[in-house]
């Protein structure tokens, strides 16, 4: 396939994120797929996207969502300077 130069293209990953015949895990909350190597494999799984076009929240968005995950999973909670939990 020919792309003529200077033309838009969208890469829709939602779609092939979610395509049970690449992806047997596609519609499955599986998330060991990041810690056992599943993903790491799978170059077309990018939630965030890749190269120049990188989602720049990447890391805030993994910092935030895995230390809320700890305090809620642990047992202990944090409270923040006025006195409301987080
Ligand atoms: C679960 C949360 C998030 C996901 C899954 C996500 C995913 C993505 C993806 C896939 C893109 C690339 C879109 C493209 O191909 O053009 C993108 C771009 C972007 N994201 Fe995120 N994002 C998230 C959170 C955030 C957060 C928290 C911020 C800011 C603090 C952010 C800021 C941006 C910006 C500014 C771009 C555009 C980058 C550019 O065009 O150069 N994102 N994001």
């Amino acid at each position: 396939m020919m792309i003529p130069a200077g033309a838009a293209i969208i890469i829709f990953a939602a779609a092939f994120h979610r395509d049970e015949g690449k992806f047997p895990f596609a519609d499955r909350f599986e998330p060991e797929i990041w810690l056992d190597g599943r993903a790491h494999k799978e170059p077309s799984l990018v939630p965030f996207s890749g190269g120049p076009a990188e989602c720049p929240g990447k890391n805030v968005v993994l910092l935030t969502t895995t230390t809320l995950l700890a305090i809620t999973t642990s047992g202990s909670s944090s409270r923040s300077a006025d006195g409301t939990f987080c």
